[in-house]
C-alpha cells in the first residue's frame, strides 16, 4: 500500500482544521487499516513549534527572513514527519504546504515564483502533494469569522494583502490539477463529505 500525501489550503479562518478533523474522523471510522497521521504548518516538529512562534508572534520580521523560516519548518515537516509516514504506507493529511507559499509569499508578500519554486524543490526534496484540498471564501468572510483579539501577525495583514493571496491560491487553480476548490461557505457536513468522496477515489 503506497502512501497518500493530501493538503489543506485557504486564506485564515477558511474550516481548513475542522474540515481536516471530519476528515481524519471518517477516515479512522471506515477505513481501519489506513493509518492516518495529521501534520500542519509551521510548527509540527520541535523546531517548528519555535519557528511558529517566531514568525506568528513574535516581533516583526523581514520578509525574506519569514519566507525562509516557513521553508526551514516545511524541511522538518517533510523530513521528520511526511516522509517516514508516507514510507510506511499512511495517508498524510497536511493544514498547509507548498501553495501556502506561492498564495501568501510570492503573491502576497511580491516575491518572484520562480526563484522561490526551486528554494520550495530544496526544501521539500520535490515533494508534491496527490490532492489539495482549497477552501476558497471572500476575505469579507474570512475577516467576518476573525476574532480580532487573537488575531497573529499574518492575520493582522491588510485587505488588499489577503486580496493578492486569495486571487494567488485561484490561480493555482488554473494550473494545479491535483487541486480541488470548494466553496468554504457551504455548511460543514455538506463540505465534509465531498471531501471524504474525493479522497476515496485517490487511495488504493
Ligand atoms: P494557521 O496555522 O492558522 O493556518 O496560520 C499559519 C499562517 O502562516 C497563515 O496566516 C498562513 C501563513 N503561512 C505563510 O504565509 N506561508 C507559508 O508557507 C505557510 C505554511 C503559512
Amino acid at each position: 500500500m503506497s502512501g497518500v500525501f493530501i493538503t489543506f489550503e485557504g486564506i485564515d479562518q477558511s474550516g481548513k482544521s475542522t474540515q481536516i478533523e471530519h476528515l481524519v474522523e471518517q477516515l479512522n471510522a471506515k477505513c481501519p487499516g489506513r493509518e492516518v497521521v495529521r501534520t500542519f504548518e509551521p510548527g509540527a516538529t520541535e523546531l517548528g513549534a519555535k519557528l511558529r512562534t517566531e514568525i506568528l508572534h513574535g516581533d516583526a520580521i523581514n520578509a525574506r527572513a519569514e519566507l525562509l523560516l516557513y521553508l526551514a519548518d516545511r524541511a522538518e515537516n517533510v523530513s521528520k514527519i511526511v516522509l517516514p509516514a508516507l514510507a510506511r504506507g499512511c495517508v498524510v493529511i497536511s493544514d498547509r504546504y507548498i501553495d501556502s507559499t506561492v498564495a501568501y509569499q510570492c503573491v502576497g508578500r511580491k516575491f518572484s515564483e520562480p526563484e522561490i519554486a526551486k528554494m520550495m524543490h530544496f526544501a521539500t526534496d520535490g515533494l508534491v502533494p496527490d490532492l489539495t484540498f482549497l477552501l476558497d471564501i471572500t476575505v469579507a468572510e474570512s475577516r467576518r469569522r476573525l476574532s480580532t483579539l487573537n488575531a497573529d501577525r499574518l492575520e493582522q495583514e491588510n485587505n488588499e494583502f489577503f486580496e493578492r493571496v486569495r486571487s494567488g491560491y485561484l490561480k493555482l487553480t488554473e494550473k494545479e490539477r491535483r487541486i480541488y476548490t470548494l466553496d468554504a461557505t457551504l455548511p460543514a457536513d455538506n463540505l465534509a463529505r465531498k471531501i471524504y468522496e474525493v479522497v476515496l477515489n485517490v487511495l488504493d
